[in-house]
């Protein structure tokens, strides 16, 4: 057991030390060696993220996913569409003569968004023009190098339900949906 002038002692001496400033020097080699591994380990757990994504794929990406009400049939009339986000993706609910269609909208070039271009009968994506028939998703023209991947629906009770990617394997194959199907 410590004596009180003992402890007093310590005491005082550990209190001097707090006061010391702490001081240390680092070359600038040093410091441009530890910039560059963090760097590296941000760049790497990013990779990292990405292989367990591609390994553990969320559930919502096994195509499982549950009924999703896109809109009253009413609220889209022929000749209209609906934008709406399925999987994480953006993707969009036409209303064409033949009857409701649903492709995801992210363009298959280089990932833009495409939309519903009434006066021209197309799914239109602005980025390099390229152009998609609303009815099966198809590349009328432009630099994409694959069509839309179409989305299963339902109509009913007088509501439009998108289900699920009607072909899991090609979206796996579109790398603008990786991990969405
Ligand atoms: S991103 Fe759509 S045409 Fe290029």
């Amino acid at each position: 057991m410590l004596k009180s002038c003992c402890k007093t002692n310590m005491l005082q001496h550990w209190s001097e030390n707090m006061d010391d400033k702490i001081t240390f020097t680092i070359t600038r080699r040093k410091l441009t060696e530890l910039i560059m591994a963090l760097v590296a380990l941000f760049f790497a757990g990013g990779a990292l993220a990405s292989i367990l994504k591609y390994l553990w794929p969320a559930t919502s990406a096994k195509g499982d996913a549950a009924e999703i009400k896109i809109a009253n049939a009413d609220e889209v009339p022929t000749g209209s569409a609906r934008k709406f986000m399925f999987n994480g993706k953006a993707a969009v609910l036409l209303h064409m003569p033949a009857g409701f269609r649903a492709f995801g909208s992210v363009c298959t070039h280089l990932g833009c968004i495409s939309y519903w271009k009434e006066d021209e009968g197309i799914l239109f994506c602005p980025c390099h023009l390229g152009k998609f028939d609303p009815n099966t998703g198809a590349v009328i023209s432009g630099p994409p190098p694959s069509p839309l991947p179409a989305i299963d629906i339902v109509v009913k009770e007088g509501a439009v339900y998108a289900l699920k990617w009607k072909d899991p394997a090609y979206v796996r194959t579109i790398s603008f949906y990786a991990g969405a199907a």
